[in-house]
């Protein structure tokens, strides 16, 4: 066990803004607010972070694991964080600092000492994977290392008079090794720096292939890319790298990095079942899943497949033409359009409660994992949703939640 620091040693939470890709999961997983960004840094304030570790697991890149020695006083401000490229060495204590070991004060856990909060039990999904998921391989390619990929493949995938101009994007890896599995996501670097002048920080995509390439047996994977033209709240607003992988031709290169993800993966024994919730651009692992189940069909290892996604209309949903000709004994698709003409406005939550009775078969097998990816405001809908589909049988929602949470049975990619 870990000797008591002196009372005047902080063993400070860092980010280390060189493997972190700002994608949130850490400022929305802190229980107590700790975690804050700029435009150019995600960082952790010294003054409320109380070591709880919760932000730990869920981090797909590892870049929240850091931790420096520090005199308390000295800590690294919110604002030092902000402004750093990198993470700073360590430094060593002033001897007589380290000569005297105190307990560690009360509400002020180190992390060595905290690894256990509940605090970290209380994320809606799960920190840990299925416990069949095959073992992933992450940041294999940094910031400092990117690997080059050649765009093979660039295609919208929503109705051309729509304003959902999602895209199709295939990179293939020639002959350098990028392994990947459902559900894991690579960083893409766009080109150019910011109104700062640094360079422009690496977005993050989810995987819309499965393991073995985009095409079988090929050294490529695939995205899927919305066009940003506005913000969340509507006003214009010009995504830097939608907007640029959007626009890109075949052979022209691309700096990747990653891949990154070790918990939203998918089941790997025969006959575990997948319900899949999402919207948007949220169906790129969902189509990963999918399509790994499909190269299984025959092997007799398939389990069953429920499927909920939301898009606006039919023509703006992503892949609506090879999803519709699915095998209805393969996949159980569920659509849910909230602005079709002549239909009333329907939200995946909505169909979860049409569906209780499947929804609840499945979800009393164990060998069922629920994936939901997409707009962040569903997440409240859907759990809300699966709440009342197990209150309507008499069974409470919060025992379930918990055991697909300790199990890895439930996880969360909204945005
Ligand atoms: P809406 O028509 O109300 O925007 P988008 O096209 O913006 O990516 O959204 C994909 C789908 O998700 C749309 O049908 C959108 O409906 C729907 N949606 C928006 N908010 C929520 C929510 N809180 N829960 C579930 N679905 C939502």
């Amino acid at each position: 066990m870990n000797a008591p620091l002196p009372a005047e040693v902080l063993k400070q939470h860092l980010i280390d803004p060189e493997i972190c890709i700002r994608c949130n999961t850490c400022e929305e997983t802190c229980p107590v607010d700790a975690i804050t960004h700029d435009s150019n840094n995600y960082v952790v304030d010294p003054d409320i972070c109380n070591g709880c570790m919760a932000c730990v697991p869920p981090c797909p890149t590892g870049s929240i694991d850091n931790w420096r020695l520090v005199v308390r006083a000295e800590a690294y401000s919110v604002q030092d964080q902000l402004g750093w490229e990198e993470l700073p060495g360590e430094k060593s204590l002033p001897a007589d600092v380290e000569q005297a070991p105190e307990p560690v004060e009360a509400g002020n856990a180190q992390p060595s000492q905290a690894a256990a909060s509940p605090a970290s039990a209380m994320a809606a999904g799960a920190a840990v994977p299925p416990w069949s998921a095959a073992h992933p391989y992450v940041n294999l390619y940094t910031h400092k290392t990117p690997i080059t990929a050649t765009v093979v493949g660039n295609y919208r995938v929503t109705g051309a008079d729509t304003e959902s101009d999602i895209h199709h994007i295939v990179l293939d890896f020639g002959e350098l090794p990028f392994p990947v599995l459902e559900g894991q996501s690579i960083g893409i670097l766009p080109p150019g720096t910011d109104a700062q002048g640094r360079p422009h920080h690496a977005r993050q995509y989810s995987l819309a292939s499965p393991r073995d390439g985009e095409r079988a047996g090929y050294n490529n994977l695939s995205l899927t890319v919305k066009r940003v033209t506005q913000d969340h709240g509507g006003a214009a607003a010009h995504g830097v790298c939608s907007n640029y992988l959007c626009d890109l031709a075949r052979n022209d290169t691309v700096q990747v990095i990653g891949p990154f993800g070790h918990t939203f993966l998918m089941p790997n024994h025969p006959r575990a079942n997948l319900i899949m919730i999402c919207t948007g651009t949220g169906s790129a692992p969902m189509r990963a899943m999918t399509e790994r189940s499909r190269r299984l069909i025959g092997s007799g290892d398939i389990g069953k497949l429920m499927l909920f996604f939301g898009a606006r209309t039919e023509r703006e949903l992503p892949y609506f033409g090879p999803l519709m000709k699915l095998p209805r004994d393969f996949i159980d698709i569920n659509l849910a359009l909230s602005r079709e003409a002549g239909q009333p406005k329907r939200y995946v939550q909505d169909l979860i409660r049409e569906r209780a009775v499947q929804v609840r078969e499945l979800l009393a097998d164990r060998n069922t994992c629920i994936y939901v990816c997409g707009l962040k405001g569903m997440e409240v809908g859907v759990l809300e949703a699966l709440r009342e589909v197990m209150m309507q049988a008499g069974e409470d929602w919060s025992i379930l939640h918990d055991v697909l949470r300790r199990e890895g049975r439930l996880h969360f990619e909204t945005y």
